[in-house]
């Protein structure tokens, strides 16, 4: 019996960095660390912020024009745009901003989901439900986060993590038949949310009683305890999902995780009893960029000669929500 549902292709891929580099020194301008201290806990030693009026939409809007044109295509091919941002700085939304600066003439719908550092691989899931049952052909994801303007700049146990970027995917349905989607599972679990939360600036109505809730608009983490949660079910997880693909971990040529520290990378990519060259880290230089980072290790390595195309990986990735995801994809040739 054949399959009515439609395979998706992984058509293009792009990504895009501010030009302002923070490094750890220049923290020490802002509080008591040391480079050493930050980079042997996390792996970072340097991340981009934007700068004047750039935000997560000009980032966005320039990952989406490399991963269309990476595509071959154009912005009129665009018939649907899924936002992924853990806090995009409109919130009406990511997704439909990005459509107007891409200038696409018709009114093809734009949306955002949020699944703060999972948004790739949840709006990935969403992509694959909509080009599977056939309502759009070609789908625009982007993923785009200024986590510089929700850190609180006096908080070092969170700010030396987060840094901000773009990373942006085309997903269309596919002409010869082959799913680029292997595996693809989606987790969350609400009654750990306090780990990290952001609660957008906010009051109650002046005449009634206020809120004692801290809306102050930035990220409140309990380091720790994301960490204890990250290296205990991501391993697991990313595991279980090779094993319900009815595969091997050897069998799949690249580990891209989420970069939000590398020592969380190093216990994913122990359990897989991979050598570095096949895991994609880049958090050194760019830092936690939230949903962009998983799309910018990946469009980046293949830019970079890391990733061989033609080639399988999986993607994993967790965050606020707490969510967590992990899929395992085929990378065509030409994506990049
Ligand atoms: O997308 C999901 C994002 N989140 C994560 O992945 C976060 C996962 N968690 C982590 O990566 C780690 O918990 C951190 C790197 C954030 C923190 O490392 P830690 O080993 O958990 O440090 P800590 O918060 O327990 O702090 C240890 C000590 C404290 O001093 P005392 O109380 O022991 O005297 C902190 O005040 O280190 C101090 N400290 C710092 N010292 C120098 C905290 N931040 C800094 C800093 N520089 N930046």
């Amino acid at each position: 019996m054949t399959s009515l549902v439609k395979p998706l292709k992984i058509a293009g891929v792009g990504y895009n960095v501010p030009g302002s580099v923070v490094s750890n020194n220049d923290l020490t301008k802002l509080y008591e660390t040391s480079d050493e201290w930050i980079y042997t806990r996390t792996g970072i030693k340097e991340r981009r912020v934007v700068s004047g009026e750039q935000d997560a939409v000009d980032l966005g809007y320039e990952a989406s024009k490399m991963a269309i044109e990476n595509a071959g295509l154009t912005p009129e091919d665009i018939d649907c745009i899924i936002g992924a941002s853990s806090a995009p700085p409109e919130v009406y939304s990511l997704a439909c901003n990005v459509q107007s600066k891409l200038q696409i003439p018709n009114k093809i719908p734009a949306f955002d989901l949020t699944a703060a550092c999972t948004g790739l691989i949840y709006a990935l899931q969403v992509a694959k439900g909509m080009i599977g049952s056939g309502i759009y052909k070609t789908i625009l994801i982007v993923a785009s986060d200024n986590n510089s303007k929700l850190v609180d700049w006096t908080d070092r146990g969170t700010s030396i993590l987060f840094g901000d970027g773009a990373g942006a995917l085309v997903v269309t349905e596919s002409d010869d038949g082959i799913d680029d989607i292997i595996r693809l599972n989606i987790s969350a679990d609400g009654n750990i949310g306090h780990y990290i939360s952001l609660r957008y600036p906010s009051n109650n109505c002046p005449l009634v009683e206020q809120s004692s809730k801290i809306d102050d608009g930035k990220i409140h983490m309990a380091g720790k305890d994301v960490y204890k949660f990250a290296v205990t079910t991501v391993p697991k997880y990313v595991e279980e999902c090779i094993s319900e693909a009815n595969l091997k971990a050897e069998d799949i040529d690249y580990l891209i995780p989420h970069q939000a520290n590398q020592r969380i990378i190093e216990a994913i990519q122990q359990r897989l009893k991979y050598p570095d060259e096949k895991v994609i880290s880049n958090i050194k230089y760019y830092g936690n960029t939230s949903a962009a980072s998983i799309p910018i290790a990946l469009a980046e390595g293949v830019k970079q000669g890391k990733i061989k195309l033609g080639s399988t990986a999986i993607l994993c990735g967790f965050g606020a929500g707490m969510t967590w995801g992990a899929a395992i994809v085929r990378l065509r040739q030409g994506i990049c």
